[in-house]
């Protein structure tokens, strides 16, 4: 018998976007599986949703998956999305439905992973000081001091030649109320955003920045979890200063110095040889690969 899928009302909304979920169940309403549909409300992105299926491992190649995925390509069509994307391990079962539904491969991403014991405190000081004439370094926690706002808001577009193979990932334009409300998301949810930034002295303009993301409230109480690094960007002009390496240096010795027993996530498409050069010689060592993969409604 097919399963049984009941819309739920998602209450995670952030301002770049919001979720729609369902739940399969079986007879005597026994769950199986559950979906979710991020769906972009960040200007630039408004035609791009991201799909996540789970089905428990016991109820799987018996079509609750498909019936999910039926549901949320419904919404989405509804929704006038142009693309869904979503992402598996590399040779899962997750690798295996999406493909077997349509999707196609356009990104693959290296997942990698600063242990503690990794850390080479002495070789990532001295990276972290090294001078680097004509720039310096800012730091701050949570969201961006008022005087930084508005070259910190602009040297976001350093992201947008990001290697993202065939992604129909649109360009996200910034501007200060939305690299605000992008850190207040972060504070909402729990967690703390800690933000290194270069910046070019001759111009007191911020040229590149790196995101690292503290689980908990930054002190250590309740954390769970790892660090997480989000976007690590430098604006074209100044690239091959070493600014990526600089910046992500000061960011681990930042959360090291915090919680010492913390290990630091980051993901990178495996096309994008600068940043994984970065990641190698900061000690992250890659544990897994996923594939992106896209359908095209
Ligand atoms: C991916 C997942 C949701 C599939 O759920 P499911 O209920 O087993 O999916 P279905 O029964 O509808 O499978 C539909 C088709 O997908 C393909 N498929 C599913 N699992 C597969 C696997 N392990 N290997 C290869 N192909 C697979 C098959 O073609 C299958 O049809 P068939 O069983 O008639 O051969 C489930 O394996 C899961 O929860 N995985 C972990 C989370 C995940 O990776 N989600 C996908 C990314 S969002």
């Amino acid at each position: 018998m097919p399963p049984r899928i009941t819309p739920l009302v998602d209450p995670d909304a952030i301002p770049s976007s919001h979720r729609l979920a369902w739940l399969a169940s079986g007879t005597d309403c026994v769950p199986l599986g559950s979906a979710f549909l991020r769906l972009f409300t960040k200007e630039g992105q408004t035609h791009l949703a991201e799909l996540d299926v789970t089905v428990h491992p016991a109820e799987r190649r018996q079509g609750v998956g498909t019936a999910l995925l039926d549901a949320a390509i419904g919404a989405a069509l509804r929704e006038r999305r142009r693309a869904v994307v979503a992402q598996a391990p590399q040779g899962s079962p997750g690798s295996g439905f999406l493909a077997a539904r349509g999707f196609r491969e356009v990104l693959t991403l290296t997942y990698a992973r600063l242990e503690p014991a990794g850390i080479d405190l002495g070789r990532i000081t001295r990276i972290a000081e090294q001078p680097h004439p004509g720039y310096h370094l800012t730091a701050w926690t949570g969201v961006v001091p008022t005087e930084l706002a508005v070259t910190y808001a602009a040297s976001r577009c350093a992201m947008d030649d990001m290697p993202m193979g065939d992604t129909d990932y649109g360009t996200v334009v910034w501007d200060v109320e939305r690299v605000v409300a992008a850190a207040e998301a972060i504070a909402n949810r729990g967690d703390t955003l800690y933000t290194v930034a270069a910046v070019d002295a001759s111009i007191s303009a911020i040229v590149g920045f790196s995101e690292l993301v503290l689980p908990g409230d930054g002190k250590g109480d309740g954390r769970k979890g790892d660090g997480q690094h989000y976007g690590t960007a430098v604006l074209p002009a100044h690239r091959g200063h070493g600014l990526g390496l600089w910046m992500k240096a000061k960011a681990i010795l930042h959360a090291h110095g915090l919680h010492p027993e913390l290990a630091l996530l980051t993901d990178t498409a495996a096309n994008n040889t600068p940043m994984l050069r970065v990641n190698d010689a900061l000690g992250y060592r890659p544990t897994h690969t996923a594939v992106e993969y896209q359908l095209d409604l």
